[in-house]
């Protein structure tokens, strides 16, 4: 499994990327379109919002699970657009228990953004958070409810009811009128209907098979409903136990979880970010590590790396290896900082992460300092090939967290990548 042990946009793609090779079915458990990313494949980019990237590799089968919630208009784009570049998409299946992003979400997902003001989340405004919201209320429409012009019409008709007066002022919007509204989803319904499955199922049988399942986890930990930064979060369970849940297996079906950290930090939308740079290394990092968001082109907020909320992340995901991405982005700098406990404004100092949120927003990080490097570390591919200070970095982190460091990141390029040791390439690079 994988999963973003940060605030998201921490590089899962192109792990996923390498890891899928050696997997039988790739399966994602939550989020939703309001995760992205781009692969480059012999010179030719894709960017998925949606679809396991594994599409790429012939014969692999991908899952979108019950966990994940979809926007059929950016789903069916998304399978036009690989058809058209000739890729076989005969071995993507669609949770027919997933819900599905329903126009009048994505409003209210922007209506919600608009009312709260300052108090903004800071939302991709795909509509995601509203689409949870009906699952738990009951009033969800899900894939396989497309397919029944009749019931889907009826809980169309059931959902809309409670939100008339939110959505008072786009009352006259065509988007979300009844009629067009069903027969515009059920046409997407019979578009998808070939890849609609039973994918608890098939990773069942997968697994039964004694084949490997790939779970690939979108945003991050400290952005899980629960478990992160609330309210500043999306609205599922980024962690690893989400996985479970979100595509139908049990708890010891999962062998390995590793969670996937930039060398630094990063965060997009609102929230307390520790330890966020304003200054000139705030911006090294945004610009040599390109930190613009994939899905809604916003700059990421940048910051040293954060080992207390790593070290959470170890602890709520179980994680059994971790991944360093981007540590080329760091080269250049004289000094780096690593932040190991936070120290309150009246002068506690945490270890662990708080989790009273005002004490998150009311402390500052304390750092401790490794020397940097200078070195491009784009053509390393071992251990040794590294700058004595770019692996004592690392092994500081692995040190700190107390989870060994499988693989590491030094370039955007797929081959630019460190198998750390023998159980981390064991099963990806046997
Ligand atoms: P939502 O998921 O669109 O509801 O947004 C909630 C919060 O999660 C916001 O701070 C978003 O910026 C953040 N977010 C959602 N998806 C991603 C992602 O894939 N990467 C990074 N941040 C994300």
């Amino acid at each position: 499994m994988i999963v973003g042990a940060q605030w998201g946009d921490e590089g899962k793609g192109k792990v996923t990327d390498l890891l899928a090779e050696r997997s039988d079915l790739v399966i994602r458990f939550q989020g939703g379109n309001n995760a992205g990313h781009t692969i480059v494949r012999d010179d030719e980019e894709y960017r998925f919002h949606l679809i396991p990237s594994g599409i790429l590799y012939p014969g692999l089968a991908c899952a979108i699970g019950n966990g994940v919630v979809i926007d059929p208009r950016v789903l069916l784009e998304e399978i036009e657009g690989l058809k058209r570049r000739d890729i076989d998409v005969s071995g993507l299946h669609v949770s027919a228990n997933a819900h599905v992003i329903m126009p009048y979400r994505v409003l209210l997902d922007q209506a919600g953004e608009t009312r709260l003001g300052k108090l903004r989340i800071g939302t991709t405004r795909r509509g995601i958070g509203p689409c949870y919201e009906d699952k738990a209320a009951r009033l969800g429409i899900r894939v396989q409810d497309l397919l029944d012009e009749k019931i889907l019409r009826k809980k169309i008709m059931a959902a809309l009811e409670p939100k008339r007066p939110a959505l008072r002022p786009h009352a006259k919007d065509p988007a979300i009128d009844l009629h067009t509204m069903t027969e515009e989803y059920v046409t997407y319904g019979h578009r998808l209907e070939p890849h609609i499955s039973d994918t608890a199922l098939l990773c069942w049988e997968t697994l039964r098979a004694g084949r490997n399942v790939l779970f690939e986890g979108a945003q991050g930990t400290l952005l899980d409903i629960d478990h992160g930064t609330y309210p500043f979060v999306t609205s599922s369970n980024p962690v690893a136990g989400a996985a479970c849940v979100g595509a139908g297996v049990g708890p010891k079906q999962i062998d390995e979880v590793y969670g996937v950290a930039k060398a630094y930090a990063t965060r997009v939308g609102e929230g307390p970010f520790p330890t966020e740079l304003n200054d000139e290394t705030g911006h090294h990092m945004l610009e040599r590590g390109h930190e613009y968001g994939t899905t809604t082109g916003r700059k990421r907020r940048c910051g040293w790396l954060d080992l207390v909320a790593l070290r959470y992340a170890a602890r709520v995901n179980g994680l059994t290896g971790l991944v360093i991405t981007k540590l080329d982005v760091l080269s250049g700098l004289d000094r780096l900082r690593v932040c190991t406990s936070y120290r309150h404004a009246e002068g506690a100092v945490f270890d662990d992460f708080p989790y009273h949120q005002s004490i998150l927003h009311n402390s500052e990080a304390v750092y401790e300092e490794l020397p940097g490097f200078t070195e491009d570390i784009g053509e390393c591919r071992t251990p040794s090939d590294l700058p004595a200070a770019a692996l004592d970095y690392v092994e500081f982190i692995a040190k700190a967290i107390g989870v060994p460091v499988t693989l590491i990141g030094t370039g955007p390029g797929r081959d630019q990548v460190i198998w750390m040791n023998e159980s981390g390439t064991s099963r990806a690079a046997a």
